[in-house]
């Protein structure tokens, strides 16, 4: 159990439990994009500790960016996301596979990847180490999904609670309590 601001979680997934299901991630792509050259773009911060495990076990050549949009309140209801990081000019034509930590509503992934259209990708790709597909607002195929999990807050493995706890190893989940 761990405490974080005012909240108690406990543990949902443990190093090993997260290394299998990176494991699997990593078999499929390294099937899936055999030849295809993808170029594999992170979500930032959230995905970082995702990307960097699942990258290290990618066998195949692969191109690999940094992007960082953020979509606040008075945007969020036109679909829109501000770059602070943009998408690399040199996606154009190439093979892209989203990095993401958890698709939660589906409202940063859906307005992401309309932005992504400007950059005329061969194709896109979606693979989140997390998924709630109860919380799904927009119907969004995900090509890879390590989990699923209920509509409850995580915390550990990237994804933060109010700036906190991204650095902790293994995936957390708010007790309710
Ligand atoms: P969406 O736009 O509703 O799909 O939200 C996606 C973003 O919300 C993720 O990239 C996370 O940063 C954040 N998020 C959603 N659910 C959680 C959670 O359970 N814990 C921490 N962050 C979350």
């Amino acid at each position: 159990m761990m405490k974080v601001k005012d909240k108690n979680f406990v543990e949902m997934l443990s190093k090993e439990d997260i290394s299998c299901i990176v494991d699997r991630l990593a078999a499929a792509l390294n099937a899936d994009m055999a030849g295809k050259n993808p170029y594999f773009l992170v979500m930032m911060n959230g995905a970082v500790f995702f990307a960097t495990d699942l990258l290290r076990r990618i066998t195949i050549p692969c191109g690999l960016a940094f992007v960082k949009y953020t979509s606040y309140e008075g945007m969020r209801s036109t679909g829109k996301v501000t770059a602070v990081l943009p998408v690399p000019a040199d996606v154009k034509g190439r093979n892209v596979v989203v990095v993401e930590d958890i698709v939660d509503t589906g409202e940063t992934m859906k307005a992401f990847l309309s932005e992504m259209q400007r950059y005329a990708p061969e194709s896109v790709r979606i693979v989140s180490f997390l998924a709630k597909p109860a919380a799904m607002k927009h119907p969004l195929l995900i090509d890879y999904v390590g989990k699923e999990i209920g509509n409850e807050f995580v915390l550990g493995y990237g994804l933060d609670y109010d700036g906190l706890g991204r650095n902790v190893p293994e995936l957390l989940v708010y007790d309710g309590k």
